[in-house]
C-alpha cells in the first residue's frame, strides 16, 4: 500500500537522501582504500609477506613482492606500504623501495619491519637510523615475526651468527650474546596482531582524510 500523503513524501526523500548519501560515503570510502593502497613486502620465511596479506585482506588493496612492482604504476596510488624483514640491523630491500621516494613524496608512505627481536623504542631508534628512515617523510612500524635457526640455509645461518656478533657488540634491539644463543636454540613464533590493527586503521584514517579533502 502506497501512502500518499505530503509529510510522509517529504520524510521519505529526506530518508532517501540520507541514504544514498550514506552508501555513496561508504562506496568512496571503500574505492579510496581498495583502489589506491598498495603492499610491498620483502620475505623469505613468509612472515613479512603473512603480514602484507592479512593487512592487505583487511583493508581490500592488493599485496605483491617488491620485485615484482612496476615503478610506473606508482601514480595509481595515494598509500604505499613497504615491509621488508630485518637482517642483521637493516630492514631489507628498504633502499630499493626509498629509491622510488622522489616519485612518493607527496603520498602516504609507511614502512614496516619484521624482526624476531623484541620491539622497543630503543630498537625502534636504532632501526630508523640505521635504515636511514629519518630522511624521508614515512611512518614507521616494528613488527615481531617468527624465526627458527634450523629452518635456515647455511648461508643464512652464517649471515646471522655474524649479525648476531655485531648486535652483541653494539647492544643493537638490545641482543646480548646470551639472548643470541638462546634465540638459536628456541624458536620463537609472534604475531603481532595489535600492530597490524595500528598500521589497518592509520590508513583507513588517512584514506578519510583525503576524502574530506577532495568532498
Ligand atoms: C641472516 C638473518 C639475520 C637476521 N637479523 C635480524 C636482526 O638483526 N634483528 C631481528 O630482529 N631479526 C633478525 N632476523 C630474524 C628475521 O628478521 C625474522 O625471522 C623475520 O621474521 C624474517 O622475516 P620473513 O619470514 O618475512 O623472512 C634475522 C634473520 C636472519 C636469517
Amino acid at each position: 500500500m502506497k501512502i500518499s500523503s505530503p509529510i510522509f513524501n517529504r520524510r521519505e526523500e529526506i530518508f532517501l537522501f540520507f541514504a544514498k548519501r550514506f552508501a555513496y560515503n561508504r562506496a568512496r570510502l571503500w574505492y579510496l582504500t581498495a583502489m589506491r593502497t598498495i603492499i610491498l613486502y620483502q620475505s623469505k620465511t613468509g612472515n613479512t609477506q603473512k603480514y602484507a596479506e592479512d593487512i592487505a585482506a583487511a583493508l581490500k588493496c592488493e599485496a605483491m613482492p617488491i620485485k615484482k612492482f612496476k615503478k610506473k604504476t606508482l601514480s595509481d596510488y595515494d598509500t604505499i606500504i613497504f615491509g621488508g624483514r630485518i637482517v642483521g640491523g637493516r630492514i631489507d630491500k628498504v633502499e630499493d623501495f626509498l629509491s622510488m621516494y622522489d616519485d612518493m613524496k607527496e603520498k602516504n608512505v609507511i614502512i614496516y619491519s619484521v624482526g624476531m627481536s623484541e620491539t622497543s623504542p630503543e630498537g625502534r631508534k636504532t632501526l630508523i637510523q640505521s635504515n636511514l628512515l629519518d630522511l624521508f617523510h614515512v611512518r614507521y612500524y616494528q613488527l615481531r615475526g617468527s624465526f627458527d635457526f634450523e629452518k635456515l640455509g647455511f648461508v643464512e645461518k652464517m649471515l646471522l651468527n655474524n649479525s648476531f656478533r655485531m648486535a652483541a657488540r653494539s647492544g643493537q634491539n638490545g641482543l646480548d650474546s646470551t639472548t643470541a644463543n638462546w634465540i638459536k636454540e628456541h624458536p620463537v613464533q609472534f604475531y603481532d596482531q595489535a600492530g597490524v590493527d595500528k598500521i589497518i586503521s592509520i590508513v583507513r584514517k588517512l584514506q578519510t582524510v583525503v576524502d574530506v579533502e577532495v568532498a
